[in-house]
């Protein structure tokens, strides 16, 4: 408890759980068995913190020092939804805060003031939770959520806010894809079954595990037979609807799951591509390779020379893969002027999305995040586009549900932007459903359907059209061209 609790304070600090708990577990040298429950300790002290804090406002009505508040923010986390002896909880507790104290004064005080605060709120659970609950209802808002966030989510999905804000609440599925060049998801649903795992289709390509377990535990994992994905962000390598003899470029890469997903389908479909792969983060290109590799993939050529990669599966041909540690944003510093078939714009944002799986993101957003990221999402389609054959396909995605990074962006510059229309995308998430219309998916945990928040717009690039402000073209073309065809017009 102790161990959490210092990774959820240094979380409140500003720092990624993730990055807090790797810190913690190495510091500590915790035995190996017991990385997990303080990783799913720390996990659910982020999801209820914001109830956590409420409660602790109330029964203490004093500042308290940040450990002390971790370590009791963490333990009535456990206290309201108890997987151990209540009694056990408020010991670990106690003996969390005498073993972090500076000195046996402080561990004295402190074990007495935590012991007092835990056991009157087992008293006056029911009161506590009530007063809170009407405190929440009264201003349409949720404690364990920043208002900025709930307030956004109830303006772009009226209808829709409670659930999303209950499925972010939760703790994720394992989900995986299943690898189409290798077997089939009904083929391994079988394996797994084998192996005594139980598991679901919850898409064409993916399966969700009933329970989670480690990565190593998965039959074919190592052989890249699945890879971890959720569900939602399976759509984005087929809907970009690559085809033999295209020129891709996969903008922002890392870590490399729609990478490796759109190298399985090049070598499911015998497509034969040519594949650029481009972060501007070194580190985090490092994981597309890595992944690459794990998934089946050599890696040959003298990347440090400068020279392209080239990604070949065991059984096949090769698909020559670039990959590049570049900005988007600027492709004068390292286009070489051929232009791209397809783009895949998996942009950066808020994350809002796949908040389930990353607790944390709620606490370390502001509301300003917003239009920042906003700018950056325009900034990098302005700057690709250019890049694109006349004909040619973008696919701007984002784990967000904000419709400040989604529909705006993109509507804006569909407006803005002559030679782009925006076409409909369609997808079934079980071979059973019809064909749905996809733009926001909203998060989703049902017993058959089990997915995070994605954002699809695929937008293609008119053959004819130059490219022009469209409030522009309009006057231009009708006063001084009138029955000239746009494309000859030659304005840029
Ligand atoms: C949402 S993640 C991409 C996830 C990835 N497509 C996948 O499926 O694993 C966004 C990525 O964009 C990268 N990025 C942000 N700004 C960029 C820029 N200007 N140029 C290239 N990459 C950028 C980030 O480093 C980050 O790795």
């Amino acid at each position: 408890m102790a161990a959490a609790a210092v990774a959820l304070e240094r979380m409140e600090a500003g720092a990624r759980l993730p990055d807090a708990l790797v810190q913690v577990l190495d510091q500590w040298a915790l035995p190996t068995d017991s990385h997990a429950p303080v990783r799913d300790m720390a996990y659910s002290s982020v999801r209820r913190l914001g109830t956590a804090r409420a409660i602790l406002t109330q029964l203490a009505q004093r500042p308290i020092a940040a450990p002390l508040a971790a370590i009791l923010h963490t333990a009535l986390v456990q206290l309201l939804d108890p997987v151990r002896p209540l009694a056990i909880i408020v010991d670990q507790a106690v003996a969390a805060v005498r073993g972090t104290a500076r000195n046996p004064r402080q561990a004295a005080s402190e074990a007495g003031f935590a012991n007092a605060i835990l056991r009157r709120f087992l008293r006056e659970r029911e009161t506590c939770l009530t007063a809170l609950q009407q405190a929440s209802a009264a201003r349409q808002t949720d404690p364990d959520w920043p208002s900025w966030w709930v307030a956004e989510l109830r303006k772009d999905h009226p209808g829709h806010w409670p659930e999303v804000l209950g499925v972010g609440t939760q703790t994720p599925p394992l989900t995986l894809r299943v690898d189409c060049s290798q077997t089939t998801p009904a083929a391994y649903l079988g394996v797994l079954a084998a192996h005594g795992i139980a598991a679901v289709q919850v898409g064409p390509q993916a399966i969700r595990l009933e329970r989670g377990c480690p990565v190593a535990m998965i039959p074919g994992f190592d052989q890249g037979l699945v890879s971890v994905q959720d569900a939602g962000a399976q759509l984005a390598a087929p809907l970009l609807g690559v085809e033999s003899g295209h020129r891709v470029l996969d903008a922002c890469a890392a870590p490399g799951g729609k990478t490796v997903h759109l190298l399985e389908l090049f070598e499911a479909g015998r497509t034969e591509v040519e594949l650029v792969a481009l972060d501007v983060d070194e580190q985090r290109l490092q994981r597309v390779r890595d992944n690459v590799e794990r998934s089946g993939f050599a890696l040959v050529g003298a990347e440090r020379l400068g020279t392209p990669q080239v990604a070949r599966k065991r059984r096949s041909t090769a698909v020559p893969v670039r990959m590049l540690t570049a900005d988007a944003m600027h492709p004068e510093s390292w286009w070489d002027g051929r232009a791209f078939d397809r783009i895949l714009l998996d942009a950066p944002c808020t994350a809002s999305g796949i908040v389930r799986r990353h607790p944390e993101i709620r606490w370390l957003r502001r509301r300003g995040d917003l239009a920042t990221l906003a700018a950056t999402q325009r900034g990098l389609l302005d700057a690709l586009w250019p890049l694109l054959a006349p004909g040619g396909r973008l696919l701007y995605v984002t784990c967000s549900i904000f419709r400040t990074e989604n529909e705006a962006v993109v509507g804006a510059f569909v407006d803005a932007t002559a030679d782009c229309r925006r076409l409909a995308l369609h997808w079934s998430f079980t071979p059973a459903d019809a064909p749905e219309s996809v733009a926001q998916l909203l998060p989703v945990a049902s017993p058959t359907r089990d997915h995070d928040g994605f954002f699809y717009a695929l937008l293609e690039r008119d053959f004819a059209i130059p490219r022009v402000q469209k409030t522009l073209c309009a006057p231009v073309v009708d006063r001084t061209f009138a029955g000239a065809g746009a494309g000859m017009l030659g304005l840029d």
